[in-house]
């Protein structure tokens, strides 16, 4: 049985300046639970995550976080409210060590004592395993770590909502397994996540619900198997490789003999 809705979108329209990208996407996501979402390349996923963040602002619908309309909050107020997201490019302070990075984000989001922020900063690196680097400089972090930093500084005000923007993108798949417990152990402790990712195994293995977006909208939304076996998603994406070899077949470029 689905547990009831952290939060509810409502025929959200959302964009950026010149171009509309989600159109009338109305979507709930379950209290405790990993909700994956995946689709082509600029279906949106990633838009939807900024109107969520509030980096973006929409055109029409709303978004309602328990209960409480934060269609128009910035995003720090939604940051303060419990919202916590990674991008899918990491972007540490370079020049910061890893704890320094992960203590502004908790000072940042949490704005409350200095003492408070320093535990949250520790914990949230411990929970990222990657206590141990904490005073590594950011910029000389491998892959795996500086996703494990994106984790740490997301989860440092002790978001209610995660969102996970291919945090596992890039990563082997013993990597990919370290993420998943670090996502695991989360859930335990009570968080609600949403996760964007392409690697359909991972999100096999991860997500409760899986909601598969194309062209803006929500293409399917159900179990994950349901909706990895189903024809529509099997359209989306074959029929977007078929569409590609066909171009590829489609004869010889200039200039080649
Ligand atoms: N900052 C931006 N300004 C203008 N257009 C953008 C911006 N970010 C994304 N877009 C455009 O919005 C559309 C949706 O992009 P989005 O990044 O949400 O897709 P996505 O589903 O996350 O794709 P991917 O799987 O490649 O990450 C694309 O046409 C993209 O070019
Ligand atoms: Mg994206």
């Amino acid at each position: 049985m689905p547990s009831k809705p952290i939060l509810t979108i409502k025929g959200l329209t959302a964009g950026y300046t010149r171009l509309s990208v989600l159109h009338d996407l109305s979507l709930q996501i379950p209290q405790g639970q990993i909700t994956g979402i995946i689709g082509p390349n600029g279906s949106g996923k990633s838009t939807l995550l900024n109107a969520i963040s509030g980096m973006i602002r929409p055109t029409a619908g709303k978004i309602i976080l328990s209960a409480r309309d934060i269609t128009r909050l910035s995003p720090d107020a939604r940051c303060r409210l419990g919202i916590g997201r990674t991008f899918q490019v990491p972007r540490p302070f370079a020049r910061m060590r890893v704890f320094e990075n992960t203590l502004t984000a908790a000072a940042f989001g949490l704005a409350s004592s200095r003492r408070d922020s320093w535990e949250a900063a520790r914990a949230a690196l411990a929970k990222a395993h990657l206590l141990e680097k904490k005073d590594v400089l950011a910029g000389s972090l491998n892959l795996l770590d500086r996703k494990r930093l994106e984790i740490a500084r997301a989860i440092s005000a002790r978001p209610g909502l995660l969102l996970l923007d291919e945090i596992a993108a890039g990563l082997s798949s013993e990597e990919v397994t370290e993420i998943l417990e670090i996502v695991a152990a989360l859930k335990a402790e009570g968080v609600t996540i949403i996760w964007i990712e392409h690697m359909m195994d991972t999100m096999l293995r991860a997500a409760d619900t899986l909601v598969c977006m194309a062209e803006g909208r929500v293409a399917l939304t159900g179990e994950p198997e349901e909706v990895l076996r189903s024809r529509a998603v099997e359209e989306l994406y074959l029929g977007r490789l078929g569409e590609e070899a066909e171009h590829a077949d489609g004869g010889t470029p200039a200039g080649e003999v």
